[in-house]
């Protein structure tokens, strides 16, 4: 089952590429019009909407962290993130224009799914994005956008995290489409750069495994590893430190690159492994400087830099140690590729200390219990 790899882990990770692309499929009619044919919610009711509370556990929460940078800049409407378990307790604001977006791979997350009804009983719609067809979740929510991973086994969430971002990015260039808040030949177009990232995504497993698995070789013994990002990369670097802290049980803390002067910073030792997720260049060329400076400001104090940086990028050549490249792509597309790297460097720090990378201690692939 394991079709020849060493691990799930290792199949899933490598099934990145698929899991995007066959959530992609199908998802334009004959009219080029963004279709969403599991989803059976009204399209006046779909314009109507004028927040979006994204309602998820762990790895999922971070795939919706990711989509509400992506929908907010297209749709324009406020999108909250928040863990299912905490929504559920604090008397959360909800009304029918509020439309819940519950995203879980196993679909059976009793966190979520308590949140959920709660999210349905106060009288919002809630749409779910999940993997296992037929679950709890996708059963009673009023909608479902499948995403066609396939069947996950190992514990840690990789391929489903790919493919949850990719399908709320859909879901957020529908919503583009039937609320009018992007051309049309936009949304084709951030299509287009969506279904280019499968390849992007092979290049780095074809290019960039060596590369992190030295540098895993080379970290085996961290006592700790700290995860850096803004913006985007902000999200996936508490996902690259979740994976690592989950089946490496290195400790690991995920930041937002700003806030290291308002505290972290002081954790930052002689040698401490620090890895950043570095923002392209183009476009979004304040973040990049910002990222940079604070990679200068870690480096200064003797950090061990590991960047997660796109191609030709000269400031990351210049200050890391170790650079996992990625190819270039739209800044909002690249957690798709700048997550995969982080995947492989969790397992291979797992497997160097000689741990089941597929079954960490202590954890259950769908936790069915609040
Ligand atoms: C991390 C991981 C967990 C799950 C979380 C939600 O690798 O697997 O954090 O992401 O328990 O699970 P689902 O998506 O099944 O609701």
């Amino acid at each position: 089952e394991k079709g020849g790899w060493e691990s799930f882990m290792d199949k899933e990770i490598h099934e990145d590429p698929a899991a995007v692309q066959r959530t992609l499929l199908g998802r334009l009619d004959a009219h080029g019009d963004i279709n969403l044919d599991e989803v059976r919610i009204e399209e006046h009711d779909f314009k109507a909407i004028d927040k979006i509370i994204v309602i998820a556990c762990g790895t999922a929460a971070y795939a919706g962290q990711v989509a509400r940078y992506a929908i907010e800049h297209w749709v324009r409407i406020p999108v909250e993130v928040e863990l299912a378990h905490e929504f559920r307790y604090r008397d959360p604001i909800l009304t029918p224009r509020t439309l819940v977006v519950a995203i879980s791979q196993s679909g059976e997350t009793m966190d979520t799914l308590m949140a959920l009804r709660h999210a349905r009983e106060q009288g919002s719609k809630v749409l779910a994005i999940c993997n296992a067809q037929g679950a709890s979740i996708p059963r009673e929510s009023d909608a479902v956008l499948y995403t066609h991973a396939g069947p996950e086994v190992a514990v840690a969430s990789t391929k489903a995290f790919v493919a949850q971002i990719t399908a709320a990015y859909v879901l957020g260039l529908y919503l583009a489409q039937v609320k009018g808040t992007m051309y049309r030949d936009e949304i084709q177009t951030t299509l287009d750069a969506l279904k280019a990232m499968p390849a992007k995504i092979q290049w780095i497993l074809d290019t960039q495994t060596k590369t992190v698995h030295a540098a895993a070789a080379q970290m085996a013994d961290a006592r700790s590893v700290l995860f850096l990002g803004r913006h985007v990369g902000y999200p996936v670097a508490m996902e690259g430190a979740l994976k690592l802290k989950e089946i490496a049980y290195t400790f690991t803390e995920g930041f937002a690159a700003g806030e290291l002067k308002h505290g972290p910073i002081a954790l930052v030792d002689e040698g401490e492994p620090v890895v950043f997720i570095v923002p392209p260049e183009r476009g979004r060329d304040v973040l990049h400087a910002k990222v940079v400076s604070g990679i200068e400001e870690v480096k200064a104090r003797g950090a061990f830099i590991i960047a997660v940086a796109e191609e030709g990028d000269r400031d990351a050549q210049r200050y890391a140690d170790i650079v996992f490249w990625r190819p270039k792509c739209p800044t909002l597309l690249s957690p798709l590729v700048d997550v995969v790297p982080l995947q492989l460097f969790a397992m291979d720090m797992a497997k160097l200390k000689g741990y089941d990378v597929d079954k960490p201690r202590n954890l259950a692939k769908s936790v069915t219990v609040e």
